[in-house]
């Protein structure tokens, strides 16, 4: 099934090979650390021949997120410290430290919708999965970490997750109910302004910086003020990360 990449895709993609190949020893073509510090080519992520599925990557099973593991992962192709595994796909409640990914993006017990930008639809699986690289774009690390939006106002997460933005949260018709996002923090004897840490005492006392609630530059809340995306393990008294 050729649902999101056509043969003008596939064109493209063996052009920009070809062309990147024959520069490749004077060109870095993508963002580090995707490039040049760690050695990382076209040719590690992408085969022109004998691929399997249709956009060419260099995958056993032609799945997005088994070419990041085989980086991202403990004795993958590079040395790295963000690794990462399936084992870590969350299952709220039950397991997992990481936002999941290969999965529907519609799934209507955590009320998620396709996303509506186009780049985040482009880069669903032929099956409307969400993948790794519906969130990041491998190529560019102009929004870092290469993300396809930038999420400083949750544009990324309140795309798939809009049933929980501020208009549907505030009207209380019955939909189901989240926590406000976008509003500012008072600073008032009700609301800890900056708020208070796992210790009782003003962020960051305690020396814990991944467990600090994230605001906006207008102190707002957002999503990332209580959701980590990866690496999280819903646990404030210990230090999140790779
Ligand atoms: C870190 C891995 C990685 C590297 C390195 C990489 N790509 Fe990709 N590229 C991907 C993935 C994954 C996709 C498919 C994304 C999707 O649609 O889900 C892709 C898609 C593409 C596409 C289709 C258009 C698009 O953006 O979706 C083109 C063209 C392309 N790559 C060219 C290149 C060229 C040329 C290079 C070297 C300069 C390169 N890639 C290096 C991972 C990589
Ligand atoms: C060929 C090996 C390789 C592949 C394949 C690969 N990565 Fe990476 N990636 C790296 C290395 C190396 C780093 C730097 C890790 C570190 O700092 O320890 C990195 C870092 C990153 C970072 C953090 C960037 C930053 O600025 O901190 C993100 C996000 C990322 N990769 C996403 C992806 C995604 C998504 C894919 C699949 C499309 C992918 N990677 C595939 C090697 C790879
Ligand atoms: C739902 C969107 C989403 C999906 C799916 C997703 N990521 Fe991420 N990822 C993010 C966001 C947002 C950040 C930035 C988080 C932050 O700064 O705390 C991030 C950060 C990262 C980082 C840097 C972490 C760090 O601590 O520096 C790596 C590496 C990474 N992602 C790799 C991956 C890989 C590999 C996959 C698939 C196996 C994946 N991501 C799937 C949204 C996503
Ligand atoms: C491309 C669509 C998409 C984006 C972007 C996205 N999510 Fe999700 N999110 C989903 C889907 C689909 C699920 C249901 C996952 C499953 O099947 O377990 C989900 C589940 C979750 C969960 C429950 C844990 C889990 O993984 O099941 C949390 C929490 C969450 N998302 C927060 C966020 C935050 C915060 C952001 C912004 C960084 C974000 N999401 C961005 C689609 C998305
Ligand atoms: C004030 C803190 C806070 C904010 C802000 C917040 N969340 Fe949550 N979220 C939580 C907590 C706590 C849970 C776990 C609830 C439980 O165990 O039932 C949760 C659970 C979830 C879940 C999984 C359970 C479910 O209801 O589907 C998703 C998905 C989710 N949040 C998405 C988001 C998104 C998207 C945003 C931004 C629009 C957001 N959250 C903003 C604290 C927050």
């Amino acid at each position: 099934m050729m649902k999101k990449f056509g043969n003008t895709k596939i064109a493209q993609i063996l052009i920009l090979i070809s062309v990147t190949l024959t520069l490749a020893t004077v060109t870095v073509a993508q963002d580090d650390p995707h490039g040049g510090t760690n050695s990382i080519y076209c040719e590690q992520c992408h085969i022109t021949h004998n691929s399997l599925g249709d956009i060419l990557i260099n995958a056993s099973d032609s799945l997005v997120s088994t070419l990041c593991l085989s980086c991202h992962s403990p004795g993958g192709w590079v040395p790295m410290t963000k690794e990462l595994s399936s084992a870590d796909k969350a299952d709220p409640g039950v397991t997992g430290t990481s936002h999941a990914w290969d999965v529907a993006a519609i799934n209507t017990e955590r009320s998620t919708q396709l996303p509506q930008t186009q780049t985040l639809l482009d880069h669903l699986t032929a099956e409307n999965k969400i993948t790794c690289a519906t969130c990041h774009d491998p190529h560019a690390n102009s929004v870092s970490p290469f993300l396809r939006l930038d999420n400083s106002a949750d544009a990324l997460c309140l795309d798939c997750h809009r049933t929980r933005d501020n208009s549907s949260v505030r009207t209380y018709t019955g939909s189901e109910l989240s926590h406000p996002v976008g509003n500012a923090l008072p600073a008032t004897e009700f609301y800890h302004n900056p708020p208070l840490d796992v210790d009782g005492n003003p962020q960051p006392s305690d020396g814990n910086t991944t467990n600090d609630y994230l605001l906006g530059a207008g102190d707002e809340v957002r999503c990332t003020s209580c959701h980590g995306i990866h690496y999280t393990d819903s646990e404030s008294s210990t230090t999140d990360g790779p």
